[in-house]
C-alpha cells in the first residue's frame, strides 16, 4: 500500500463549527495569542489561559466530525494513513482515523506543569471532567495544566512526523495557513517524487519550490475531489 501523509490544521474542523486561528474573526482576533497561547502567558496568569482551555475542551461536547475528517479516515481503505494534525481537537479520532500525531497536543489531556511531557502524568481526561480548575493537582503535586503545546515550548512529536513525512508517496496538506513551525517545515522531508496536494479554499503561501497541487475547496468538498483523484473514487 502507498503511504499517504495528511498535515492537518483548524480549517479542516472549521465546518465542524470550531474556530481557525488567523482568518477574519478567527480565535487570535478575540484573543491575545501571547495571552492564552504561549509559556509566558501561562506563567502570568495560569487561571486566564487554564479557562481558556475549559471553553475549547467544553466545545468538544456540541461538535462532530465533518466529511473532511471523515474521508481522512475512508482514505485508509486504499492507502497506509499518518494524519499529522496541528489540531487539539479529537475529531479525527472521532472520524475512525487509526494513526493520529498531534503536534500541538490534545484538548482532552491534561499534564503536569512542572513537565508536561512526562508520561507519568499526562491523564485522559472522560468528556465530563472538561473543566480544570485551580488547585487541581498533577501527580508530581504541581498545577495541572492543559496538555498543549505553547508557543515557547518544544514540540516533542516533531520526529516522530518528520519520519512519517519522509516515507510518504502522497503528502496532503489541509486546511492550514503553514504559518507556523515546525509544522510548516514537515513539506522538507517529503521525497522529491511525491505527489503533495493543498485543500484550502484560499490560496496559501508555502515557502517551497515544489510542484503543489491546489485543490480550491473547503475540506468536505476538497477531500470528496482529492479521493476522486487519487482512489477513484
Ligand atoms: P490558521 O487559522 O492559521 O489557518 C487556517 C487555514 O484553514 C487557512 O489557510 C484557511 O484558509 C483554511 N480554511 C478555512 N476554512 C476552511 C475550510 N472550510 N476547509 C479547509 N480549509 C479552511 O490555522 P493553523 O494553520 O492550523 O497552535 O494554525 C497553526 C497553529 O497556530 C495552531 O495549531 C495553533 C495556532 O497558534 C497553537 O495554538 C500552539
Amino acid at each position: 500500500m502507498k503511504k499517504l501523509v495528511i498535515l492537518s490544521g483548524a480549517g479542516i474542523s472549521a465546518e465542524s463549527g470550531i474556530s481557525t486561528f488567523r482568518d477574519a474573526g478567527g480565535l487570535w482576533d478575540k484573543y491575545p495569542v501571547m495571552q492564552v497561547a504561549s509559556i509566558e502567558g501561562y506563567e502570568a496568569d495560569p487561571e486566564l489561559v487554564i479557562n481558556f482551555y475549559n471553553e475549547r475542551r467544553k466545545q468538544l461536547l456540541d461538535v462532530k466530525p465533518n466529511q473532511g475528517h471523515m474521508l481522512c479516515a475512508e482514505l485508509e481503505k486504499y492507502f497506509d494513513v499518518t494524519v499529522v494534525t496541528q489540531n487539539v481537537d479529537n475529531l479525527h479520532e472521532r472520524a475512525g482515523s487509526h494513526n493520529i500525531i498531534h503536534l500541538h497536543g490534545e484538548l482532552t489531556k491534561v499534564c503536569s506543569s512542572y513537565n508536561p511531557n512526562n508520561p507519568k502524568y499526562i491523564k485522559e481526561l472522560r468528556p465530563e471532567e472538561f473543566e480544570v480548575k485551580m488547585g487541581d493537582k498533577a501527580g508530581d503535586g504541581s498545577q495541572l495544566r492543559p496538555f498543549i503545546v505553547w508557543f515557547g515550548e518544544d514540540v516533542p512529536r516533531i520526529a516522530d512526523a518528520a519520519y512519517e513525512a519522509e516515507k510518504a508517496d502522497i503528502f496532503v496538506i489541509i486546511g492550514t495557513s503553514m504559518n507556523v513551525y515546525p509544522a510548516a517545515g514537515l513539506l522538507n522531508y517529503v521525497p522529491y517524487n511525491s505527489d503533495i496536494y493543498l485543500i484550502d479554499p484560499k490560496d496559501v503561501h508555502i515557502e517551497t519550490d515544489r510542484k503543489i497541487t491546489h485543490i480550491k475547496k473547503g475540506a468536505s468538498e476538497g477531500m470528496k475531489e482529492l479521493m476522486r483523484m487519487i482512489a477513484g473514487v
